[in-house]
């Protein structure tokens, strides 16, 4: 399975946005996260349609937009016409997760389903076949920056498991206190999709990029 680097914007600078996308992709990563808050599923604000539409313009990397928003039914349309490419909900915030699932697919984008680190991982069971990839929160959504949680590698773990079980084709993506550190360990415990903020984007861009991205070849080698 291909490994995917998805650098959060959360962590950039903001006033340098573009060039900061732009020193991140020509080093390799394939992905860029897009933290999406509305201060309400989780305490703060962020990043809304006009950033993602502002940044399209400038770059042609798949968005991997992350709705922590609630009842995201009603901006899924929205996200995708700014250029959204994958967006992922969380279980949590949907009052129909089916049908919001089903609204990404009809809107043409990728669909992701998100769970908090307090959810079981067996509530995505009924929801599998509308995916192409579970996000495992492995901090509390919300802020950068977080240490990541120990209890993640065993839920990814136990995602990669389901999937499989079921012969399906489904990402699975990691997000919140990924260091080069802990990357091997995420990677062979069966995630595929890395989100990482501070350490891509705090510090050298190109060199914190290339690392990750030497680790995640190795990983998909081995
Ligand atoms: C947290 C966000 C993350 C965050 C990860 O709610 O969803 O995407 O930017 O940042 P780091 O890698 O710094 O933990
Ligand atoms: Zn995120």
């Amino acid at each position: 399975m291909k490994n995917i680097l998805a650098p959060s914007i959360l962590a950039a600078d903001i006033a340098n946005l573009g060039d900061e996308i732009k020193k991140t992709a020509s080093a390799g990563a394939q992905y860029l996260h897009i933290d999406v808050m509305d201060g309400v599923f989780v305490p703060r604000l962020s990043f809304g349609q006009c950033v993602v539409e502002s940044i399209r313009k400038c770059t042609d990397i798949i968005f991997d937009v992350h709705l922590m928003i609630v009842d995201p039914i009603k901006c899924v349309d929205d996200f995708a016409k700014c250029g959204a490419d994958t967006i992922t909900v969380h279980l949590e915030a949907c009052k129909d997760v089916t049908a919001t699932l089903k609204k990404i697919r009809e809107c043409g984008c990728k669909v992701g389903l998100s769970i908090k680190p307090a959810t079981k991982v067996e509530e995505i069971i009924p929801y599998l076949e509308y995916v192409d990839m579970i996000l495992i929160m492995s901090v509390e959504p919300g802020l950068g920056g977080q240490k990541y949680m120990e209890d993640a590698t065993g839920r990814i773990a136990r995602t990669r498991e389901l999937i499989n079980e079921r012969g399906l084709n489904v990402d699975v993506e990691v997000d919140g206190g990924v260091c080069k550190e802990n990357l091997r360990m995420i990677l062979d415990a069966g995630a595929n999709v890395i989100v990482s903020g501070s350490s891509i984007f705090k510090g050298d861009i190109k060199k914190n990029t290339l690392e990750f991205m030497k680790i995640l070849k190795e990983a998909e080698r081995a």
